[in-house]
């Protein structure tokens, strides 16, 4: 056992040593061009269609589309911006704009709750913010509510 080890042991220090052989030239396919840090990404990456129409939706069931910006809505533990305007504050007769589903208002087992399942807290999981991008190739899909 002990000598197994120890054999093991020299065979561990030559292969180290072989691989050090082999990598001691090689360079990288950048050259010696630095890595650029962080950049902020290019502005047409950031034209994020904001308070158009609600987006069709493409299929049942699906989550919309999220028809406005919502890089400044925190999620956190304490805070959700989202709620804000998307469910019926107390006091209130109504929500500021579309009110979430009642499915957002059940537990797993489908019983009623009185305020958002935990389930459906991180909205931002579900409703994505879209850009505002022509397709690249032109096509004739139809979502369904377009049908
Ligand atoms: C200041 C109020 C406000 C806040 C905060 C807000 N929204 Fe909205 N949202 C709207 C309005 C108004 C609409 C209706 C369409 C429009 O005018 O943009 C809308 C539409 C939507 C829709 C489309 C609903 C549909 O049936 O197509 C989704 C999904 C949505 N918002 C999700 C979110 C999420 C997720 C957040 C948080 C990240 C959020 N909203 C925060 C005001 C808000
Ligand atoms: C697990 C996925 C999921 C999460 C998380 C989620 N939603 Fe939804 N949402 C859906 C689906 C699916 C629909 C469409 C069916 C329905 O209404 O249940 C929907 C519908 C909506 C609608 C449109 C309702 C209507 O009648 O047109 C709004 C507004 C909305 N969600 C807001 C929110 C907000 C705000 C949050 C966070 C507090 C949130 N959702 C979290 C999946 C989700």
């Amino acid at each position: 056992m002990k000598r197994s080890m120890f054999l093991g042991s020299i065979l561990l220090v030559c292969l180290a040593g072989l691989a050090t052989q082999a990598f001691a030239d090689l360079t990288s396919l950048r050259g010696a061009a630095p890595v650029a840090g962080d950049e902020p990404p290019p502005p047409e990456l950031q034209r994020v269609i904001n308070d158009k129409e609600n987006i069709d939706r493409t299929f049942k069931e699906q989550p919309p589309l999220v028809p406005h910006d919502n890089e400044k809505y925190t999620i956190s533990l304490t805070d959700n911006k989202c709620l804000e305007c998307h469910m019926k504050q107390p006091g209130k007769d109504e929500a500021k704009s579309v009110e979430m589903g009642e499915s957002h208002f059940m537990d797993r087992d489908g019983n009623k709750l009185d305020h958002p399942s935990s389930r459906r807290y991180f909205c931002n999981q579900c409703h994505v913010p879209q850009i505002d991008a022509p397709p690249l190739v032109g096509n004739d899909f139809k979502s369904v509510a377009a049908k």
